[in-house]
Order: structure tokens, then C-alpha cells, then sequence
């Protein structure tokens, strides 16, 4: 029995783009065949420039979009890529997604308890005292106290905002959540903070996380194994330590050598790769390998045959005709 969470599966999500009538309708590829699976209680970190796909990634995993044909998605191992609202409510409760702004994504007008309690109502989960005691144990369970639940958002700052949305999103027990870039509108001290309840959560209650960021010293502090996405596409995906001592995609080694370092002896000795020219547009993607107009090894290949995500070792897979 395999104790896989979820699993993405050939996975590809676009978004239809405006047209003049009598024009032919082009779409916008946001995700372009990703597969990817996380094992129960560990934590997938997401990288990749801005646009790449990787909140849309995140929201296709809960089914907040429609899942184009071929691809698949895998929940405790059973498909709910076409399963209908009705179908789908059962799972809506084991998947939860943490926000980016803990300032927007909580309604100013609704008391903390109110906010937290919501989800529970709302599922037809719990009510009265039941919820009242639930609501207790996870402003607890998020380092909150009991009299915050009486006050609304506005009078928290932004790490105890987190909380409060943390909190929220435990409210049904989830199994699996989404957590995009969850500390990226955080001060810094704040931050260790949050990552601290993330990881103490999951090590107390088993939970599954995609952990999207572009804060890669963060990721590889949280995650158990790392995807880098460019271009709607999965290019490398490894365990953590294996892709950091070892990256193997020129993008990823671009992405990682953009990184400050810390020590300006080492600074000095590192060799930062800038990348040329734009990213491409996701509504015409490059042929072949979608970062072969970026790369500074690329070959005829590259420009006919889109390299598929292959297996390297154990640990490592990457999709480059490098590696063919
Ligand atoms: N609802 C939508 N309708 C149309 N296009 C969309 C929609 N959502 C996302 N896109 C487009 O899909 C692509 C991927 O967007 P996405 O938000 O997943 O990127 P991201 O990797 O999360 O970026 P960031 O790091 O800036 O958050 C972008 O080109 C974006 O403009
Ligand atoms: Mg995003």
C-alpha cells in the first residue's frame, strides 16, 4: 500500500483568452503536463520565476479548476480529477490552502472566532458547543490566545494574522494543504515563526504540504523534496538535499545562483549566471524545450523535441536533452 497524498498526473490547466469574433480562441498553457506525486506527512517545496504555474498547480490539486483531459489528479489514491461539486464535498475538507496575504484573504468585518469557526459550519462539520471547543483547541494549536477570538483582523499584526488564517485552515482537519508563499508578506523575524507552526504541526499531525515560495533557502529548510517549474513545466524535481548539492537543470542552476549568500568570502567565490532575455509567453511557448530561447547549452534537439521529465537516480529527475 503506497502512502502517497496526492499525486498530480500529466496535469495541464489553460486558461482561454479573450477573442475578437471570427478569430480562432488561443489559451494561455499555465500548466503544461505536470506530474509529481508527495508522500503522506512530508512537504514538496514549488520554485520558479513569477508566471511559471505554480499557484495555479496549487489550486488545480484542490479542483479549483476544471483538469484538462489526460491529466489526472490522486487523492489517497483515488482519481477526483472529474468528480463533480456534489462529489467532490467529501474531499473539499481534507484539502485546505494557507494564503500569501493574511491581511486580504480574512473578511475585516467577522471576529476571529467567527472566521474560524466558519469552515466547520460551513462543511456541516460541527455547531454550538462542539465547534466552540474546536475553535479553542486550534487558536491553541496555532500559539493564539482564547481572548483573541472576541477581536477582528485589523487589530493583529501580520505574523498573528498568519495564525488566525493557519488556524482557519486546520479547522476540518485537513489532510493536505496548500500553503503559497505563506511567509512572503511576513517580516523576517516573523517568518521563522510561521515555518516553526508549519513544521511543528506536521510533525504532531502528519500533514501533506505543497510549500510554494520564492524564498529558496526557506524551501530547502521546510521541504522534503523540490519541483522548479519554468514555463508551465516540471523541469527538475528531486529530494531536497540532492537538488541543492547537485541541481542538475541549467534554469535551476540559474534560479539557485541568484540566491545571496551570506558569507562575502564566498559571495566572491560564487559564480552568479544571469539569465538572458525574457521568459517567453505561455500563450506561445517555445518548440521543443520550453527554456531552450534562455539556455546557454542548447542544442538542435532542444529546439524539436520537448524533453520529458526522466528518472537520473533514485532521488533526481530531470527533463533535458543534456542528460538524454
Ligand atoms: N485565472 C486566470 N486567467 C487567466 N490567466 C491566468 C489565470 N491565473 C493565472 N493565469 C496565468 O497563468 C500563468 C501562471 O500563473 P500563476 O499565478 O500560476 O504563476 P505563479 O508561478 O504562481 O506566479 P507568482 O510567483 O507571481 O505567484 C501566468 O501567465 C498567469 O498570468
Ligand atoms: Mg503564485
Amino acid at each position: 500500500m503506497s502512502n502517497i497524498c496526492i499525486e498530480a498526473q500529466n496535469l495541464k490547466i489553460q486558461f482561454p483568452l479573450k477573442h475578437k469574433m471570427f478569430q480562432e480562441r488561443k489559451y494561455l498553457k499555465a500548466v503544461d503536463g505536470v506530474s509529481f506525486a508527495i508522500e503522506q506527512g512530508t512537504t514538496m517545496g514549488l520554485v520558479g520565476e513569477s508566471g511559471c504555474g505554480k499557484t495555479t498547480v496549487g489550486r488545480a490539486l484542490l479542483r479549483l479548476y476544471d483538469i484538462e483531459e489526460g491529466g489526472k489528479i490522486l487523492f489517497d489514491g483515488t482519481d477526483i480529477s472529474r468528480l463533480n461539486d456534489k462529489q467532490m464535498r467529501p474531499y473539499r475538507k481534507k484539502m485546505q490552502m494557507i494564503f500569501q496575504d493574511p491581511y486580504t484573504s480574512l473578511d475585516p468585518r467577522k471576529t476571529v472566532g467567527t472566521i474560524i469557526r466558519e469552515p466547520l459550519i460551513s462543511l456541516g462539520l460541527m455547531e454550538g458547543k462542539d465547534a466552540q471547543d474546536r475553535v479553542e483547541e486550534l487558536i491553541d494549536m496555532v500559539g493564539l490566545k482564547r481572548d483573541h477570538l472576541n477581536r477582528y483582523p485589523h487589530e493583529f499584526s501580520g505574523g498573528q494574522r498568519q495564525r488566525i488564517g493557519i488556524a482557519r485552515a486546520l479547522a476540518a482537519n485537513p489532510e493536505f494543504i496548500v500553503c503559497d508563499e505563506p511567509i512572503s508578506a511576513l517580516d523576517v523575524s516573523i517568518q521563522a515563526q510561521v515555518i516553526n507552526i508549519l513544521e511543528e504541526l506536521q510533525d504532531k499531525y502528519s500533514f501533506t504540504y505543497l510549500f510554494i515560495s520564492h524564498d529558496l533557502s526557506m524551501v530547502r529548510h521546510i521541504s522534503h523534496q523540490v519541483g522548479v517549474m519554468y514555463l508551465g513545466n516540471l523541469i527538475e524535481y528531486a529530494q531536497v538535499d540532492e537538488l541543492y548539492e547537485n541541481m542538475l537543470h541549467p534554469y535551476t542552476s540559474c534560479l539557485m545562483s541568484a540566491v545571496p549568500i551570506a558569507d562575502p568570502e564566498q559571495n566572491r567565490r560564487s559564480h552568479r549566471i544571469i539569465l538572458q532575455g525574457d521568459v517567453p509567453s505561455p500563450i506561445d511557448p517555445p518548440s521543443g524545450c520550453p527554456f531552450r530561447t534562455r539556455c546557454s547549452q542548447c542544442k538542435e534537439i532542444c529546439k524539436e523535441k520537448k524533453p520529458e521529465l526522466k528518472r537520473i537516480n533514485e532521488k533526481h529527475m530531470v527533463a533535458c536533452h543534456l542528460y538524454d
